[in-house]
């Protein structure tokens, strides 16, 4: 056996050089071994084992080097050795990462796709409490990330949060931006973050008014904020009365009138998601400063209401984007497109079309929730021409960085968002539409329309043919 030592849980460029010199000096899978920390044999570093004599230098295709370095995150103890097996394999089999139905290549996917996951819900769920500290006032999280994705995911709280100073602090290591570098430090426990801050019984209060009794649905809640996140979220201390009291909440809802906002809490949030100064003319290129400039955006008077500005989502170069009409309440919330009911619907149907929304860029045609207060809900808006004209500056923006080859619309706004004239979906939905970039539009419905057909029959054949149009769209991918 030989072993190599890796200087921590996540070192990449620690396990490239090892596993290289592994498969040059002819070391196979079963005679490998990676340990973090330990004292290897010798073969890391100066002493790496010698390449067997003749041994041709190799490359690996990028598709498993991207993969790799998703999977390294990943908390299982043999992914070392999983990936090591991989580079070994490829040697012999060059086309194996295309090759999705291979156990190793789909155990690897499927792990990856784990460790997005563990991103996506540390992006959600992580809550800042305040503190000061010798500059002045600070962020400070605990969380408890499934998979090791502190360092992958902080720069997207750097983005969101830019002007203020944070630390993150997990049981992995920490991460920390002063306003203007982000440096990752030791692991950290619990009793060093606040447990409580001032604003808490703000973000309760604030959970608490949106939360819809009306609309309740334990499983899928529980779906979208696993119980194993709920001890280090503030609001999660309050669900199990609220769903507790959601009946008679929600006959005392109908009788409900309208609160005032709550002006402590919008200070705050204002402070957290909108302390950047608009540029008119800043054009972005990269999602992730587009992504901050939408938090500035005045083009409309849509930011004043709404808790973010949600951007699209999804790989930087996709061959596919679907575009929707406007976050709805939960999007607003989380700061994600498309993770509500409406979002739920468009998984299912692409996942029975088979593409995985993974590989989709979803966006939408508005970038900020558009709603009034009823009781103490907020009811979605649609938004006017103008909003949705005025914020194709942004999806424009999207497109041009994205270069997607087929976008899908959902329902008549992003239609409009997309083609810039008035359109009638039903006329001309599911077939390719040439747009002057070169890119190919496939109208069809919103999913939230699904939602709403109360026949089930006539629910299930709409649905059909929202299946349909995106199987159409794969076809002109
Ligand atoms: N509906 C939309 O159009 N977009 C979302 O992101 C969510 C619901």
């Amino acid at each position: 056996m030989r072993v190599a030592a890796l200087a921590g849980e996540i070192d990449f460029g620690g396990w490239r050089k090892a596993a290289r010199a592994f498969r040059q000096a002819g070391v196979t899978p079963e005679q490998a071994a990676f340990r973090v920390g330990a004292d290897g044999d010798g073969l890391f570093d100066e002493s790496l084992p010698p390449s067997a004599p003749g041994a041709p230098s190799f490359s690996v295709p990028k598709a498993f080097v991207d993969l790799a370095q998703e999977v390294i995150l990943h908390r299982s103890a043999d992914r070392f050795d999983l990936l090591y097996r991989l580079l070994w394999r490829l040697a012999a089999e060059p086309d194996l990462m295309h090759v999705v139905t291979d156990p190793d290549v789909a155990d690897a996917v499927e792990r990856a796709k784990n460790v997005s996951r563990a991103s996506h819900k540390m992006k959600a769920f992580v809550r800042f409490r305040q503190m000061e500290d010798v500059a002045g006032e600070c962020w400070v999280a605990w969380f408890e990330p499934v998979h090791r994705v502190v360092e992958k995911t902080a720069p997207f709280f750097v983005r969101r949060f830019a002007s203020l100073r944070w630390s993150i602090l997990t049981s992995d290591g920490s991460a920390s931006w002063d306003g203007e570098k982000l440096t990752f430090g030791p692991s950290a426990t619990r009793d060093m973050a606040p447990a409580e801050d001032e604003i808490e019984e703000f973000w309760k209060t604030y959970y608490a008014s949106t939360f819809n009794p009306a609309r309740l649905k334990t499983r899928a809640m529980q779906g979208e904020m696993p119980r194993r996140y709920w001890k280090n979220l503030p609001e999660a201390a309050l669900i199990p009365e609220l769903v507790a009291q959601s009946a008679v909440r929600t006959e005392a809802m109908v009788a409900a009138s309208a609160p005032e906002p709550n002006a402590r809490l919008a200070k705050t949030l204002s402070r957290l998601n909108r302390d950047h100064a608009f540029d008119e003319g800043f054009v972005p290129s990269t999602l992730s400063e587009l992504d901050q400039a939408v938090q500035a955006c005045r083009r409309c008077p849509l930011w004043r209401d709404a808790t973010q500005g949600v951007c699209g989502e999804g790989p930087k170069r996709a061959k596919l984007m679907i575009v929707g009409e406007q976050p709805g309440d939960q999007e607003d919330l989380a700061g994600h497109p498309f993770v509500g009911p409406a979002g739920r619907v468009l998984d299912a149907a692409l996942d029975e079309v088979g593409i995985d929304r993974e590989d989709v860029f979803v966006t939408n045609a508005v970038k900020h929730f558009k709603h009034e207060p009823r009781g103490k809900r907020r009811l979605h808006k649609t938004p006017s021409a103008g909003e949705v004209s005025a914020c194709r500056w942004w999806l424009d923006a999207e497109r041009r960085l994205v270069k997607p080859k087929v976008i899908v619309t959902l329902g008549a706004t992003a239609a409009f968002g997309v083609l810039a004239r008035k359109v009638a979906v039903t006329k001309e939905r599911g077939r390719g539409i040439d747009l002057t970039d070169g890119a190919k539009a496939l109208l069809t419905v919103h999913p939230s329309y699904l939602l709403r057909i109360p026949d089930a029959a006539a629910k299930a054949a709409e649905r059909d043919r929202f299946v349909a149009d995106l199987e159409q769209a794969k076809v002109l991918l």
